[in-house]
């Protein structure tokens, strides 16, 4: 298996629609970026932008999987918090979940 894909441990997807790029989208993206790298993990994350995810107004969304959390109204300030509490210490950051997908 290709070494890389060995690492990873979870997917962010970023809507990099219209709506969530108005929004800042892309800002967040590269602040979380920013905080994985400074965590250590950045090897073992993946961030991918996505198109629209259907519930535009209410971005920019993260999505994380293998988790199935949908994050909403991220700003930049909420970079830090994701990747604290949800990536580094396993809790994801309850106030900023629109949505969870369960697997049951
Ligand atoms: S543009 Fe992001 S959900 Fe539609």
């Amino acid at each position: 298996m290709n070494m890389r894909l060995k690492a990873m441990k979870k997917h962010i997807f970023f809507c990099g629609s219209e709506h969530c790029e108005g929004q800042e989208s892309s800002e967040v993206m590269e602040a979380v970026k920013e905080k994985l790298v400074e965590a250590g993990i950045h090897k073992e994350i993946k961030l991918s932008k996505t198109n629209c995810l259907g519930l535009c107004g209410n971005g920019p969304f993260a999505l994380v999987y293998p988790d199935g959390i949908w994050y909403y109204n991220l700003t930049t300030d909420d970079a830090e918090r994701i990747v604290m509490e949800h990536l580094v210490n396993n809790e994801p950051v309850e106030e900023l979940i629109m949505h969870r997908i369960s697997a049951t």
